[in-house]
């Protein structure tokens, strides 16, 4: 009988997990069926009305990831560092665990672009979930910096003091020194993008946008814009979270190299 997973958001319906997984599944030949789910009430229904139907595993994605952490009966220590869940599993004793891929998703799609953390000067644009999401690992693997920035400078302070290590805030982008990465994890570029003076990049060996598509386009244009040669969206990363959700649950690492042109068409 087929494994049964699905994703939950809201919204939900543009989600490319369905397709991620799908193509994953044929690519090992894991008989799987996955689904997309938006919740009509809480997600601690939806999610309980999947597990309590069969269900094996589920993703999640916005606005359910803190809920998915509560709703969980234990988890692995990185969700619990970013305090956020994009991943549970129903394991053989029933308990449901949660866990968060996001970060090494992100790790992941690094290596991939040749792109090494340790000893670098970091910049991350944001310190909402998504910025969350990464700056644990950035820190994990020992910059040389990590300076972040937020509009709202106290959520950036709280991120930082989290992080700890070389994670410092700062209060004014005009004041930051080059950074060799920058990334941005705002979500601006979906209503008012925002606008960076040239000379934040003038040291820039790699711009990544951790959304995908056209909500990338506005802060990578102007990195390629400002001399920066590698100028990368978030597509990677969402097809690496994806692989290694799947590889939690049925024990396979798919490969998602030609999964990431597919993504970046959409
Ligand atoms: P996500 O989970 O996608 O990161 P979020 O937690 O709501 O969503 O965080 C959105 C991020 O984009 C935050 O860093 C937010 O800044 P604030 O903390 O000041 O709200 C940032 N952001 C969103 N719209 C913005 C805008 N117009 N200008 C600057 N930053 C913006």
């Amino acid at each position: 009988m087929n494994r049964r997973y699905a994703v939950i958001g809201n919204p939900v319906q543009h989600s490319r997990s369905p397709w991620l997984h799908t193509y994953f599944a044929r690519q090992t030949q894991r008989p799987i069926v996955y689904a997309a789910y938006q919740p009509a009430g809480s997600f601690a229904d939806c999610a309980s009305a999947f597990f309590a139907g069969g269900g094996c595993g589920l993703n999640i994605t916005l606005p359910y990831k803190t809920d998915a952490l509560a709703f969980a009966d234990s988890a692995s220590a990185y969700a619990r560092q970013v305090a956020a869940a994009n991943v549970l599993k129903r394991q053989a004793d029933g308990s449901i665990r949660a866990y968060n891929t996001d970060g090494s998703g992100f790790l992941r799609d690094l290596q991939r672009l040749g792109a090494t953390l340790s000893d670098k000067t970091i910049l991350l644009l944001g310190a909402g979930g998504a910025a969350q999401a990464v700056a644990h690992a950035i820190n994990r693997q020992q910059p040389a910096r990590l300076s972040i920035y937020n509009r709202t400078p106290e959520r950036a302070q709280q991120l930082a003091q989290q992080c700890g290590g070389n994670a410092i805030a700062i209060a004014d982008i005009a004041d930051e020194r080059p950074a060799e990465i920058i990334i941005n994890a705002t979500s601006a570029s979906h209503k008012q993008p925002l606008s960076y003076a040239p000379a934040l990049f003038h040291q820039t060996q790699l711009a990544y946008d951790l959304s995908y598509g056209t909500a990338a386009q506005h802060f990578l244009r102007q990195a390629a814009s400002a001399g920066v040669v590698q100028c990368v969206d978030g597509s990677g990363m969402l097809a690496w979270q994806a692989a290694l959700s799947f590889a939690l649950w049925e024990g396979v690492l798919p490969s998602v190299a030609e999964a990431i042109p597919h993504l970046q068409s959409h």
